[in-house]
């Protein structure tokens, strides 16, 4: 079965895109058929994928000019597949809005059957259609956090968004989990924030964090994910960590 993983946050910067990327990227390396969709007009995932910008179709296209799904699709270097995104996804996010097409995305990804494992999806940092059209076929939410003074702002709003879509019986989507990035256990306020975290939210943190790291910040700019650009970072093994922990929350249970 095809499991619909979206990344959300709508606090901006918190490792959105680099959780989406290595991710995927750590799913695909351990063997599971993962598909990337990039949610996000900054388009920021698909710049990280290294797919040449000429032969991008986005899920406007489908929407749009009735562009089957399949055809969006694009391999990567990495091992995963891509449903890219970029600037037209604006005009996307107003259609929908404006047609009242709420849930397109979810009978989309139907279309696509079992032809992958996982999904991973990169959503913008905003709550808009966008997201919500990417909350909406999730079975599951990711939440990428920085141990900062005002990170768990926001969080809570998230978390009951999901609940209210999901009492509504309009999705199954759950929050999977809260996972720590750009961590640096020497600052002493990100050790409270994180201790707080663990305390509020025990069975939702992900025990593996991710470090700040600075090969995680290079490999897009090569067009790859950090798994591919430096399999041996600290970064690329705590995110091939978290592929594993995530991996045992949803298969094993
Ligand atoms: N673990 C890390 N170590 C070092 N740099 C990181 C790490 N995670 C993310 N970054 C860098 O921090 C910046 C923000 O990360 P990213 O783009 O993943 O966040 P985002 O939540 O997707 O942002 P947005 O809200 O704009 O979509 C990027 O420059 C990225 O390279
Ligand atoms: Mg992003």
């Amino acid at each position: 079965m095809n499991k619909v993983i979206a990344i959300a946050n709508q606090k901006g910067g918190v490792g959105k895109t680099t959780t989406a990327i290595n991710l995927a990227a750590s799913l695909a390396a351990t063997k599971r058929r993962t598909l990337l969709i990039d949610l996000d007009p900054q388009g920021n995932a698909t710049t990280a994928t290294g797919v040449p910008v000429e032969t991008i179709q986005t899920l406007y296209s489908h929407y749009f000019e009735k562009t089957p799904i399949k055809e969006c699709i694009q391999k990567t270097s990495d091992l995963y597949d891509v449903i890219p995104g970029g600037e037209e996804l604006i005009a996307l996010e107003v259609a929908i809005r404006n047609d009242g097409n709420q849930g397109f995305l979810s009978s989309s990804i139907k279309e696509l059957g079992d032809l992958y494992d996982y999904t991973i999806i990169d959503t913008p940092p905003t709550l808009n259609q966008l997201t919500i059209e990417g909350l909406f076929c999730a079975s599951g939410t990711l939440i990428p956090l920085q141990c900062e003074y005002y990170s768990l702002e926001g969080v809570t709003g998230l978390m009951s968004t999901i609940e209210t879509l999901s009492n509504k019986s309009m999705t199954t989507n759950r929050v999977l989990g809260i996972v720590r990035t750009m961590v640096d256990m020497r600052n002493n306020l990100a050790k409270e924030v994180s201790e707080e975290l663990e305390k509020h939210f025990p069975s939702l943190v992900f025990n593996t964090l991710i470090p700040r790291n600075v090969k995680l910040a290079e490999a897009p700019s090569h067009g790859v994910s950090g798994i591919k650009y430096m399999p041996n970072s600290y970064g690329a093994k705590a995110y091939l960590a978290l592929a594993g922990e995530l991996i045992r929350r949803i298969e094993y249970v």
